[in-house]
């Protein structure tokens, strides 16, 4: 764009957002988080068990114990992650407490055989992130005092030669964190070679390396022919790194976010040494809840039926940012952006410096977006340009408002910034 049509395009988008200044919005883009109508879908739960409290093999799910979960709730589990039902555990309503006490035990206790990484003799641990990533995984480990490593993110999952070069020359890595089906945010879907290099890679790590493999969203397809993720465990059984692997995985954005029921799963030794961590901080877990679930979800066919109405409520959402960011920003270079194939997000890269801005200009006319920097661990995204956009709570008419605001704002803040840099 000459300077002229950058003047031109500076001058019509500082007028609309002026009238949308003016116009009282009051729109939020950035909570992943199910609508109350997709939460309906799952009302059902209530009374499903219609007194009978019985599990199949007679446990009365009342009462305490079964530190590892009613087998009918890790069957599904282990449909959900994709890893035998040996080695899998049912636990409570939220998957991200498996995996903060998870990295809290290996840290500070240390898990089987393995002792504490803090007290490592190859130095202050350290867990590789590919970004841009899921805020709360950085969370865990910033509150732990684990150091982060940025790996960077390809459409086909982490940059595996960067990850295998890391743990290769650095024993002091420990971990790192992956949400291989529809990435957060992202929506990247880790690709066949890459799920075997992930198979790979406890053997070119230190011993104890461990592969924290969120699948968050392994049934939140949007469209119905999904892409495949590879099975990592049995991968990991063929390569003999299956201690390497820790699943994790839950319902919250199936029944209800806030009372679905979280997974786990890893190899025996490993998740009998978990289980022992674990025993020492609840006696065990809402098997009722357990139990609801199973009922909702006797098989996969259940579930995936289940998702299909999910998808026909978020899929105009989602549908409606594709539309107003192609016919906003398509052609004119001043953002990328993805398109998943299911998940909760869609991730925007504005021109370089420009997200911090973008976000501040849709704050003055009235949408709230996911604050800059959020993607990355410390909140530092070194070239400022990665916005998160969250589709699926607000009305479809909302998000479509709130799109015309985000889209103004990149075309703005772009157009001051390129007139800037031309001056
Ligand atoms: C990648 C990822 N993992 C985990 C969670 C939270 O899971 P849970 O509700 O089971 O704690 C989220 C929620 O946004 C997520 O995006």
């Amino acid at each position: 764009m000459n300077a002229e049509a950058l003047r031109a395009l500076e001058v019509e988008c500082a007028q609309r957002h002026a009238e949308f200044c003016k116009a009282g919005l009051a729109l939020d883009l950035t909570r992943g988080k199910p609508a109350a109508d997709q939460l309906d879908l799952a009302s059902h739960l209530d009374g499903a068990l219609q007194g009978d409290y019985r599990s199949e093999d007679g446990t009365d799910t009342r009462n305490y114990g079964g530190l590892r979960g009613i087998v009918e709730a890790r069957r599904l589990g282990a449909a959900l992650l994709g890893a035998p039902l040996a080695q899998v555990m049912a636990g409570g309503n939220s998957s991200l407490t498996l995996m903060y006490l998870f990295v809290e035990t290996a840290h500070l206790f240390g898990l089987g055989d393995q002792g504490p990484w803090r007290d490592d003799a190859a130095g202050a641990p350290k867990v590789l992130c590919p970004v841009p990533g899921y805020d709360r995984h950085f969370a865990i480990c910033e509150q732990l005092g684990i150091e982060m490593v940025n790996v960077p993110m390809l459409a086909t999952g982490p940059d595996m030669d960067a990850v295998e070069a890391a743990v290769r020359d650095d024993p002091s890595i420990r971990a790192i964190w992956c949400v291989p089906k529809y990435s957060n945010p992202t929506g990247c879907v880790y690709d066949e070679a890459t799920v075997a290099r992930f198979a790979g890679l406890p053997k070119l790590a230190a011993p104890g390396f461990r592969i924290l493999w969120d699948n968050a969203y392994a049934v939140h397809d949007l469209e119905p022919d999904p892409p495949h993720l590879a099975e990592l465990f049995s991968l990991a059984k063929q390569a003999g790194t299956e201690d390497g692997v820790v699943m994790f995985g839950s319902t919250s954005k199936v029944t209800f976010a806030g009372a679905g029921v979280a997974f786990m799963a890893a190899s025996t030794p490993v998740l009998g040494a978990f289980e022992q961590r674990l025993g020492a901080l609840m006696i065990g877990p809402d098997k009722v809840n357990q139990l609801r679930h199973a009922k909702l979800f006797p098989d996969m066919e259940a579930l995936t039926s289940h998702m299909r109405r999910h998808a026909a409520i978020i899929q105009p959402k989602f549908e409606a940012v594709q539309e107003a960011l192609e016919a906003g920003l398509a052609g004119t270079g001043f953002a990328t952006w993805t398109r998943p194939r299911g998940g909760y997000f869609v991730s925007v890269d504005t021109l370089p410096g420009l997200a911090r801005e973008v976000i501040r200009l849709a704050a003055d006319a009235g949408v709230k977006l996911t604050p800059a920097g959020a993607t990355f661990p410390y909140g530092r995204d070194p070239e400022d340009r990665n916005i998160r956009l969250a589709p699926t709570f607000p009305p479809l008419a909302d998000v479509r408002r709130a799109m015309e605001v985000f889209i103004n704002c990149v075309r703005l803040a772009s157009a001051r910034a390129s007139l800037q840099e031309n001056s």
